[in-house]
């Protein structure tokens, strides 16, 4: 079968060996010949899965002994979209917002259900191509809220926003591509269909004691403290999206962690913005400072030349580089697991167009 190199923006392409070993697990988990998925989720087999699972992201994040409880929660992240209100919102309090993308829009509409949304500053103005600066953030809020990497506009934040006020972040579409100061985080929550596993669980990294906070009642399945007291087994959870995830984890600690993985996603973004920038049938969309290393967001300028284009990619076997509907163009997603070769392979293409 023709080799395929996978740019989609999530779900998305995962290494072949964590894909291969899934596989026999599927099959075979553990020798057991049973499958991961028919096993309970309370046998020891599975314990043992989830606890490793938590356990390499905490310390993959560099968050061991922090006072940091790790979670795999159902319902993706726009689940915590509204999760994180609940548990971090005050009654009548405040949150503040920065609205960056469709993503963090979803994110502070469900703020609003629970409280005052100061939305501090928004790009929105230059559909949402570039990462606001220079704002201020309010001292009197419960939160801040930011989406670290916009996976349909293709920018990424470079700093963290500055605040004494607990820092909540939605990760989904750079989580464990970069070193950052996780420590400065107080809740980090990321789907895991980008750099993790298949669809059908949400990584809740958060800081304990901002928790229980608020005043509110809040239902038993939305309650981190709740997920927390039962180690992240409340009831059943996604099996194999957290086995997938944890074997994930596992790759990118024998790969040296971030800082090894930083390096190389640095080095295959700049192949790919390199061509773009030099190429004159090609634009960027987002603006170069603001760039994501994670989801490359162009234009190709030549409109008579996209037909040929579009069929040397499918020829190579390029697979997902159509942008976002709002945006138009291209969107290549360069997660964790595509190979250098893939983005050479595209960069080739474009260069001989
Ligand atoms: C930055 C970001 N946040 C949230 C989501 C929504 O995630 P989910 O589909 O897991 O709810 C996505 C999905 O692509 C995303 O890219």
């Amino acid at each position: 079968m023709m080799k395929k190199h996978n740019f989609s923006a999530g779900p998305c392409i995962l290494p072949q060996e964590v894909l291969k070993q899934a596989s026999e697990a599927l099959l075979n988990f553990n020798n057991s010949n049973l499958s991961i998925i028919e096993i309970s989720h309370r046998s020891a087999d599975f314990i043992a899965v989830m606890e490793k699972a938590r356990a390499l992201a905490l310390e993959l994040l560099d968050l061991e002994n922090k006072g940091y409880s790790v979670l795999f929660l159902q319902g993706g992240a726009s689940l915590e979209f509204l999760t994180a209100p609940y548990n971090l919102m005050k009654l009548n309090g405040k949150a503040a917002y920065l609205d960056t993308g469709a993503w963090s829009a979803k994110a502070l509409k469900e703020a609003k259900i629970f409280g005052d949304v100061n939305i501090i500053a928004s790009s929105k103005d230059k559909n949402y191509n570039y990462i606001p600066k220079n704002y201020s953030i309010p001292t009197d809020v419960d939160y801040v809220h930011f989406t670290s990497n916009n996976t349909i506009y293709g920018t990424q934040f470079k700093t963290l926003p500055e605040t004494d006020a607990p820092l909540v972040c939605d990760m989904s579409s750079d989580i464990f591509s970069r070193k950052l100061d996780f420590s400065k985080f107080d809740l980090i929550y990321a789907g895991a269909q980008k750099n993790m596993g298949p669809a059908g669980t949400a990584l809740v990294v958060v800081k304990d004691e901002i928790l229980g906070k608020t005043g509110r009642q809040i239902p038993s399945m939305l309650d981190y403290q709740v997920h927390i007291s039962k180690d992240s087994m409340f009831n059943t959870p996604p099996v194999f999206s957290v086995y997938v995830s944890m074997l994930t984890l596992q790759w990118l600690k024998d790969m040296g962690g971030i800082e090894a993985i930083e390096k190389i996603n640095i080095a295959k973004a700049e192949l790919l913005y390199g061509e773009i920038d030099n190429n004159p049938l090609f634009e960027g969309t987002a603006v170069k400072e603001d760039r994501s290393n994670m989801n490359v967001t162009f234009l190709l300028k030549d409109a008579d030349k996209k037909e040929i284009f579009d069929k040397k990619c499918k020829e190579a076997g390029i697979n997902g580089i159509n942008g976002h509907r709002s945006v138009g163009g291209y969107r290549a997603s360069i997660y964790n697991a595509m190979p250098i070769e893939s983005i050479q392979v595209l960069v080739d293409i474009m260069h001989n167009l």
